[in-house]
């Protein structure tokens, strides 16, 4: 079914082991040190153009072939997830309380074994960019790199990304054109109402009844303020006051999330937070600040650059294993800041069942190492096509 590169289908064991050994030796956010310094030592080992320290600990590996002055760049994440490991396997996270449940030991190592095939081949003409990113998860790795000057020191024209998805077959692609992951921007709403003693209500200003007031209404802007066919998400997930029975507190804590899939949404539900947060604060007679903080944005596949990327996916999975009908995923992914400089494109890889807990973010996930000589070849397959010799 698979056209996968028989170079690559050989390394599967050795590619297997290295993703096995990271699964085992997960580190969180910017501070993937053994993960950077073993990818750093193989792209040398392969003579390849390696930097370290882009971002704090991101790596960049340069492959160049013919003359061509066109680049693209190939990003995978390497951070793991402050989560306590439940399964009971051999290559079960050696460290609790951190775990590759994310599947980013399987996305470093794919590229890897890309970059194994991409440096002895280079059956293209042009340079690749390989950007191994820390701390996508929620830290903004990818932030920090162009921070740290990614752009101006290793230009590259495109840019692609791929994440595993549990659900979707193993193996198969899913290829959106235009928004594939929403934007992710935390808020936070500081009540201040008088403290009192909880028999003498009158006494008080009580920030819990206006603080659960502001929870219904937010509410009602997702049902009456959206346009029901734009998706948006706004969950409250915080709600922190008072310490006893018999006082009523003075202050209480709401924060929350909200995700869209424009721009556009999330200044509406910015400035529509704002207005029914302050009125309500004003009609309890509490003081209401409101601090919305801009996120990841939303992840916009090109249009160009997916419809290659289907073309590639398809040359590599079979026509029947891809899919580009699926809806995107009010879920949040740090490549946006990438996407957002450059035409790209953002891909899923089916994990296979998520069952048993073979969920992202959950403590039973397992990257699916079937995958690793799919995804590499794909990777390969998309430089020989976008920068085609
Ligand atoms: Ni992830």
């Amino acid at each position: 079914m698979h056209a996968v590169i028989k170079a690559i289908e050989a390394r599967q064991p050795a590619l297997s082991a290295i993703r096995r050994d990271l699964h085992a030796h997960p580190e969180l956010a910017f501070d993937e040190r053994r993960t950077s310094g073993i990818v750093a030592e193989r792209l040398r080992a392969l003579g390849i153009e390696t930097h370290t320290g882009i971002g704090k600990t991101g790596v960049v590996g340069i492959i160049r072939a013919g003359s061509g002055a066109r680049s693209i760049a190939l990003r995978a994440d390497m951070d793991a997830l402050p989560i306590i490991e439940r399964n009971t396997f051999a290559h079960a996270s050696h460290h609790p309380g951190r775990m590759h449940a994310c599947g980013h030991d399987g996305h470093t190592t794919m590229l890897l074994g890309a970059a194994e095939y991409l440096a002895v081949q280079r059956n293209f003409d042009g340079t690749v960019v390989l950007i191994f990113q820390p701390a996508e998860e929620g830290e903004g790795g990818a932030r920090e790199m162009l921070a740290d000057g990614l752009l101006e020191r290793f230009p590259f024209e495109a840019v692609y990304g791929m994440h595993n998805w549990p659900g979707l077959p193993a193996g198969s692609f899913a290829v959106h054109s235009g928004p594939v992951m929403a934007s992710s921007d935390p808020w936070y709403i500081h009540l201040r109402g008088r403290g009192a003693h909880a028999a003498m209500p009158h006494q008080g200003i009580d920030p819990i009844t206006a603080g659960s007031g502001i929870v219904q209404a937010l509410q009602t802007l997702i049902t009456r303020s959206r346009d029901p066919l734009e998706p948006a998400v706004l969950s409250v997930t915080q709600f922190h006051a008072g310490d006893t029975d018999n006082v009523i507190p003075d202050r209480a804590l709401l924060a929350g999330t909200v995700r869209a899939l424009t721009h556009a949404m999330r200044d509406k539900l910015e400035s529509e937070m704002g207005r029914v947060i302050q009125g309500l604060a004003a009609a309890h007679g509490v003081q209401a600040e409101f601090d919305y903080q801009r996120g990841y944005p939303p992840t916009v596949n090109a249009a160009a650059e997916a419809a290659l990327c289907a073309k590639v996916a398809r040359a590599v999975a079979g026509e029947a294993h891809v899919h580009t009908d699926m809806p995107p995923s009010m879920g949040a992914e740090d490549f946006a800041f990438f996407a957002e400089k450059r035409p790209a494109c953002y891909v899923w890889i089916g994990n296979g069942p998520g069952e048993d807990g073979c969920m992202l973010h959950n403590p039973f996930y397992d990257f699916n190492d079937e995958l690793l000589p799919i995804g590499a070849s794909y990777w390969v397959r998309l430089v020989e096509t976008a920068l085609s010799a």
